[in-house]
């Protein structure tokens, strides 16, 4: 097979079949295919889409790039759960320990910041010490001991994942159905899981913009999920405004801890029960006791010292990743805030350093908003409706011009 001529047909509008998908993949896994070719391809598939069975062969192919989890026969159920992506979410910070405390298995393999979104493991490195590169038997060990692993693509899980994602980050290829669909389910599908919850996002932060677009990605990965023998669910959620109060990968994890202990947005919570209670055996009231009491946090503390990282910083974490300039942000006049526009403050997180450039970026832990005001809520003129953390006042007068643009009250 010659891959520009498969590229060509891609472009072109033909399906591919199952043999020339798994061809692309394997040879850009082992290096064969360099990523200016895949970053082509990635572009004719965003342009062209795919078919059930071309993104069927994708996910199966990516899946089968690397090795997957096989659980011991003791082991309980295991699930996980996987958002499509948004501004502010992290939700699995919080959502991982609670199924935890649940006496479920949760190994949940994450990625990094796509696009606007941001990732799960850059917001878990900002903790010092924090490792999430983890083959499977370490993983299994963990398990054994606490429930809960949150850990990246490796070499051997899903490697030809690891590479494309990286490339869809810069290559504005993220937000095409059949990538998303391979990307997300060949992860998970990976972890050999009972049950599995989706949150696909919609609105102006996440990939998909309107309900109908999310609908389709729901069932797309519904219908590869169920094939695949997983008790797949999934919840839609709108992506307008930020979740939460917090957008950066540092300041995420405090909010994350401030839910964890049983306060912090609502929104956020209610998020994370919305989604563990598709997946868990629990039921609501026990979930909440597990955040209310301390148990979801003990067991974060856990996972935190399990993976290397310093959990004596997560009591004080607001201190550990101080920005040069704080600025706070005012609003212009007073009212009852209507639109805090996620795609903008997500976009204005990237610009100062939270997010990537080019696969190769280091992102800044430091960098974002806190204090977000939330849509429906009053201010007066002048009052703080966010802060930004920045690397120095021009990062942050520029952050700030870029947030008041995608804010509006009446
Ligand atoms: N999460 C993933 O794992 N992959 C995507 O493509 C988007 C969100």
């Amino acid at each position: 097979m010659h891959v520009p001529t498969l590229i060509e047909r891609k472009r072109d509008g033909y399906a591919l079949d199952q043999d020339a998908i798994r061809f692309l993949v394997e040879a850009f896994t082992d290096g064969r295919m360099p990523d200016y070719q895949m970053s082509a391809f990635a572009m004719a598939v965003y342009f062209q889409g795919m078919d059930a069975g071309e993104t069927a062969a994708l996910t199966r192919a990516m899946l089968e790039s690397g090795t997957t989890f096989r659980w011991p026969r003791h082991a309980p159920r295991v699930v996980d759960k996987h958002s499509t992506g948004g501004v502010g979410d992290k939700v699995s910070l919080v959502l991982a320990p609670l199924l935890a405390c649940d006496e479920l298995w949760v190994p949940m393999i994450s990625g990094r910041g796509l696009g606007i979104t941001g990732g799960t493991l850059d917001k878990l490195e900002s903790i010092p010490g924090f490792r999430v590169g983890f083959e499977p038997e370490e993983a299994i060990a963990q398990l054994e001991r606490i429930g809960v692993v949150m850990m990246g693509q490796t070499v051997s899980i899903c490697p030809a994942d690891r590479k494309l994602y990286a490339l869809r980050d810069v290559t504005a290829t993220v937000p095409s159905r059949p990538l998303l669909v391979a990307s997300i389910l060949s992860k998970k599908l990976a972890e050999s899981l009972d049950a599995l919850v989706l949150d696909v996002k919609f609105g102006s932060g996440a990939f998909m913009k309107t309900r109908e677009d999310a609908i389709l990605l729901g069932e797309a990965m519904l219908e590869v999920g169920v094939a695949m023998g997983v008790e797949t669910r999934v919840r839609y959620h709108r992506m307008d405004e930020p979740t939460g109060w917090a957008v950066g990968n540092a300041l995420e994890v405090t909010e994350a801890i401030e839910c964890l202990r049983g306060g912090g947005p609502k929104d956020l919570r209610e998020l994370v029960l919305a989604l563990a209670v598709e997946v868990s055996l629990a039921g609501r009231e026990r979930l909440e006791g597990w955040l209310d009491g301390g148990a979801a946090l003990a067991k974060f503390y856990e996972l935190v010292e399990a993976q290397g990282g310093d959990s004596a910083c997560l009591d004080e974490f607001s201190r550990i990743h101080p920005a040069a300039t704080v600025r706070e942000i005012r609003s212009p006049n007073s009212g009852v805030v209507t639109r805090v526009d996620a795609e903008t403050v997500g976009r204005a997180a990237n610009a100062l350093g939270a997010g990537r450039d080019r696969a190769e970026d280091a992102v800044n832990p430091a960098v974002g908003f806190d204090r977000i005001v939330k849509v429906g809520e009053r201010v007066s003129s002048g009052e703080v409706i966010a802060r930004v953390h920045a690397d120095c006042q021009g990062d942050a007068e520029e952050a700030e011009r870029r947030f008041l643009s995608g804010f509006s009250i009446e």
